[in-house]
């Protein structure tokens, strides 16, 4: 594998005719982390990617790998793999058939696609004709791709869209070996849901501009910190917490304790001897940042 290199993306802006898609950003991506490009329909991601993989050239700025855009690098297929959206693939041909002829294009030995159908899982699969294959596993072909030339940076565009919960638990989990590796994991998404278990840094944009960036832990700025607890007494559950100071309402699924951590409230109940049947932390302060952020969507 290639190390790692940090992403430069400096005064980056595009524009297509009266559309401005990019403006103005600029911002890191660095290696050994899961930076999560996150920003509604149509806030510019895939042409910001697009710029970084010289697939688009942009009307200002750069977007340069350490330095060094794409189209001087000296060894593109080592330094990044990329899967891109609406990735398409012949139906009658099969997956190995696919990587094969691109590994044989780019003079990279046979066995750098057997590899990479390894690791993303789709081995026993790989003889199979890709028309019979599932989204899941459409995505996952398109990683295979990516990681080709073992390839020190991965840009995915949407890796997680469409999936199952199974598809998105084997994404956030392939993406973090990924960057336990050592690798610059760039990856967008629409939804901060879908990817806010598997990153560690993340960079907002909304309407083609810089909304955020920093670590995950940034984001969850509204500070509406809730638990959400149970028990088979549930009176004497929301006595304790009421008595102990905490705000308390009552859901059908338990009650939601306003401001509070959930190691908190677990002793709260231990200390007043009361049983607890159900104990989780609510993040929804994560979402509502993101959104106050992006506002009411995109430029689509
Ligand atoms: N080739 C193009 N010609 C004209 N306009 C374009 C082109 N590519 C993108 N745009 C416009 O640029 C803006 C940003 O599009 P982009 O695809 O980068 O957004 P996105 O964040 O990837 O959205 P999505 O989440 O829907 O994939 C949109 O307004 C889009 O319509
Ligand atoms: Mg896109």
């Amino acid at each position: 594998m290639t190390a790692g290199v940090p992403l430069h993306f400096n005064a980056l802006s595009k524009r297509f005719g009266d559309v401005a898609a990019v403006k103005d950003l600029t911002f890191t991506v660095e290696p050994g982390r899961v930076t999560g490009f996150l920003g509604p329909n149509g806030a510019g991601k895939t042409t910001t990617m697009r710029m970084l993989l010289g697939l688009v050239t942009p009307t200002a700025g750069t977007a340069t790998f350490d330095g060094i855009a794409y189209r001087d690098l000296p060894s593109p297929m080592t330094t990044v793999g990329a899967a891109l959206e609406a990735a398409s693939f012949h139906p009658g041909r099969s997956a190995f058939n696919h990587l094969a002829v691109y590994a044989r294009a780019a003079a990279i030995p046979l066995e750098a696609a057997r590899v990479a159908l390894e690791r993303v899982g789709l081995a026993e699969y790989g003889s199979r004709r890709v028309g019979g294959y599932s989204l899941g596993m459409r995505q996952r072909l398109g990683l295979a791709f990516a990681l080709l030339g073992d390839p020190g940076v991965l840009v995915l565009d949407e890796p997680v869209n469409g999936l199952d919960p199974e598809g998105i638990k084997w994404t956030r989990g392939f993406l973090r070996h990924m960057a336990d590796e050592g690798r610059t994991v760039m990856v967008s998404s629409h939804l901060l849901s879908e990817v806010a278990q598997s990153v560690d840094e993340v960079v907002v944009i909304t309407h083609g501009e810089l909304a955020h960036t920093g670590p995950l832990s940034s984001l969850d700025m509204t500070e509406t910190r809730e638990v959400l607890v149970d028990g088979p007494d549930r009176g004497s559950l929301q006595n304790a917490l009421t008595e102990a100071g905490y705000l308390v309402s009552e859901l059908r699924s338990g009650l939601l304790v306003s401001g509070a951590e959930a190691s908190d409230v677990g002793h709260v109940a231990f200390a007043a001897g009361v049983e607890l049947s159900a104990l989780s932390q609510k993040r929804s302060g994560l979402e509502d940042s993101f959104l106050a952020l992006v506002g009411e969507g995109g430029s689509l």
